[in-house]
């Protein structure tokens, strides 16, 4: 490969990695946003908010339009709900969702065999399936009220294994635990997607455990949810690109 379409790949591949979060109330300020920021990242996030005020019916437009979804739905309930709910996601289309490791094997196992069963017979592609580990806003003292004995760090790379043994493409962690799990994982296409990502040039905002795009990348993660440093930029698009620049230096 010669060096300029070196570079364009591994640019691609830059673009490929960044999630955007529609952080949004409404349908019509999420719509502006992708309007906005096209096809310049890999792929978008609607969360509980927007799903809530916007509903399935703007997921299904969303995919329709040729937009990579990931539905950050965050499902922990008994398996027979998770797993039904999980079908309801697959039939609207979009490339990923994801659920808490925390609801256990079984709810994890009987939701990935459903959603791949019915994506199978309804000839679907079937969504990447990952869980939470904890949540980046936990702290240990967090654990410790809700009766969870240990560190962040010794929980999320125990309920990380547990996605794993249970088949699922991977999970949400922050960053900063990203080596970790990685190290531990022996599966290498297991996903590690990672919220908490600040770009040099942007503020932290409420998040604490931050990483810059850059260092995740190299720490392997490979998707990066980056919210309030695009999307609350002036000109959103050349946010995009600043991040770009700075994982490729
Ligand atoms: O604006 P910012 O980059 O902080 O947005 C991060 C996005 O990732 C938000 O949609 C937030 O809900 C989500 N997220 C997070 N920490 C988690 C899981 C999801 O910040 N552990």
């Amino acid at each position: 490969m010669s060096e300029p379409q070196k570079a364009f790949s591994e640019m691609t591949k830059a673009k490929d990695k960044i999630i955007v979060p529609l952080d949004v109330e409404t349908a019509g300020e999420a719509r502006k946003i992708i309007d906005e920021i096209g096809n310049e990242v890999g792929a978008y996030k609607i969360g509980l908010q927007l799903f809530t005020s916007a509903g399935a019916g703007f997921v299904r437009e969303v995919v329709a339009s040729g937009v990579k979804l990931f539905l950050d739905v965050k499902f922990h309930d008994i398996p027979n709900t998770v797993a039904k709910a999980s079908i309801e996601v697959a039939r609207l289309g979009v490339w990923m969702f994801n659920l808490h490791a925390l609801g256990g094997s079984e709810m994890m196992r009987r939701t990935l065999e459903e959603v791949a069963e019915f994506c199978e017979k309804e000839k679907l592609q079937r969504p990447k399936i990952i869980a939470v580990t904890v949540l980046t806003s936990s702290t240990d003292e967090t654990l410790a009220e809700t009766g969870i004995g240990g560190k962040v760090n010794e929980q999320v790379l125990n309920l990380a294994e547990l996605t794993a043994k249970c088949g699922l493409d991977g999970v949400v962690a922050s960053p900063l635990e990203t080596a970790l799990i990685r190290e531990n994982i022996e599966n290498k296409e297991f996903l590690i997607v990672t919220p908490g990502i600040r770009p040099s040039f942007a503020t932290n905002d409420d998040q604490k455990r931050v990483m810059t795009p850059k260092e995740a990348v190299e720490s392997g993660s490979d998707y990066l949810v980056i919210g309030r440093p695009i999307t609350k930029a002036q000109d959103k698009l050349a946010a995009v690109k600043r991040i770009l620049a700075e994982i490729e230096e």
